[in-house]
């Protein structure tokens, strides 16, 4: 089987180094890819948040199977433009990627297929955002409707700066839209299931870290790290979590005439009064992938094609590593607001010579004099080991080997789940 995967992050780097170790995958090109993953496999340039671009692409490359890492191109189209080419594409179409590309719409869904979520209001207009506010209180939550680069939301006891961000997604103009809603407490969950649109298989659940710095301080990013398993989690989390949110959302979906074939993320808050949907994504998460495809020993590609082609039911059931699997992000001097790029990065291999380490590029790229930085999130950091603690250990030795002038990461990633550590 001959794969197209389509991104450029660590996420990427994570899909094209497991399916790597798919017996059944031959030739893997990844579009655009970065400098880590032009060293595993053939890249390609492609516009990525073309969805024309990626669907020639495919034809042209006349591969078996399309994987789409991010929410851009999905919400473009992009899985449709390859599908129209007869080819099978791990990803939803446009309409299904509508439960990551609007929030209003993830909600109007969850309502349908009832599943707990934050009670919300969706507001057009300033009026009604002071009215939202004011009815559920502080802290208040306050997000941009539309696909915002996990930019677009601000959580903050201070009402003028709440408002402050309604107007801005607002002043955007025509059907802008912004969503307030209740203030959820509790440990964050990520949890993915894999849909061919029917069967939903979940994945092993993880926790990422959003916010810039160590204690949850600073503003949200991407994500900075992340780890897996939940040792604190509940024993039927995974097991409630695929019963009461992943197969009715995978239902209701199909329902409504728009089956969601691909990754489901479920963003979860596991709260004083049961588990509540904080958000859904339409793609594998970044950089929970890194962690959780790592502990994955089933062979990757035959899961992917398996959804792609409807036909997960006859799947046996996943395996996974024993142990654990810790990413710490390696995020570039000024990132979220403005990195800067252009620096060179040392100490690559030696960070990759450590026992159970994978270096994964995020934004990177090769130059005359070496590798350099091109993006916020430059590296994942991916350690697996027996123990949380021993990952975690793995995992800042590699680090400490890697140098970026300015460079910034968490040092506190697993550290209240690693208690040797
Ligand atoms: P989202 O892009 O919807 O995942 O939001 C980004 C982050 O904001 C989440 O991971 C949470 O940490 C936080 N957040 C979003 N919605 C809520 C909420 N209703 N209550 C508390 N925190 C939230
Ligand atoms: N790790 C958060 C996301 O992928 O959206």
């Amino acid at each position: 089987m001959e794969i197209l995967v389509i991104g450029s992050g660590a996420r990427e780097h994570a899909l094209v180094t497991a399916l790597k170790l798919d017996e059944t995958v031959g030739r893997i090109i990844c579009a655009p890819g970065n400098a880590g993953i032009a060293r595993d496999v053939q890249t390609r340039e492609v516009d990525a948040t073309s969805a024309q671009a990626i669907g020639d692409l495919a034809a042209e490359l006349r591969v078996d199977l399309v994987v789409i890492g991010p929410e851009v191109p999905l919400v473009a189209g992009a899985a449709d433009a390859v599908r129209a080419h007869g080819i099978a594409c791990f990803g939803p179409s446009a309409a299904a990627a509508q439960l990551e590309g609007s929030k209003a719409f993830a909600k109007l869904v969850m309502d349908e297929a009832g599943v707990d979520t934050a009670r919300a209001r969706v507001c057009k207009a300033l009026d009604e955002v002071a009215a939202a506010l004011d009815e559920f209180g502080a802290p208040h939550v306050v997000k941009d409707d539309g696909l915002a680069a996990g930019k677009g939301v601000v959580v903050t006891s201070d009402r003028d700066e709440a408002f402050a961000h309604a107007r801005v997604c607002l002043d955007r103009g025509g059907d802008a839209r912004v969503v307030i809603e209740e203030y959820l407490d509790g440990p964050e969950v990520s949890l993915f299931g894999i849909t061919d649109g029917t069967t939903i298989i979940p994945l092993e659940p993880a926790q990422d870290f959003k916010r810039a710095f160590d204690g949850d301080a600073g503003p949200n990013t991407g994500g900075m790290g992340a780890y897996s398993p939940l040792p604190w989690a509940p024993a039927d989390l995974v097991a409630d979590v695929t019963e009461h949110v992943l197969q009715p959302m995978i239902d209701t979906m199909r329902e409504r005439g728009t089956p969601f074939v691909g990754l489901l993320y479920a963003g979860l808050a596991l709260t004083s009064r049961g588990t509540r949907v904080i958000e859904f994504n339409a793609r594998f998460g970044d950089p929970e992938t890194q962690g959780v495809l790592a502990r994955l020993a089933s062979p990757l590609g035959q899961v992917l094609l398996a959804a792609a082609t409807g036909t997960l039911g006859a799947l046996p059931p996943l395996e996974w590593h024993q142990g654990a699997a810790v990413t710490v992000v390696i995020a570039s001097k000024g990132y979220p607001e403005n990195p800067v790029t252009g620096d060179l990065i040392g100490g690559l291999d030696e960070a990759g010579a450590v026992e159970g380490v994978t270096v994964l590029h995020a934004g990177t790229r090769a130059t005359a004099d070496g590798i350099v930085t091109a993006g916020g999130r430059v590296l994942s950091i991916t350690a697996q080991g027996e123990s949380l603690a021993q990952a975690r250990k793995r995992a800042y030795e590699a680090l400490d080997r890697i140098s970026i002038e300015g460079a910034h990461h968490r040092s506190d990633i697993a550290r209240a789940a690693a208690p040797d550590a």
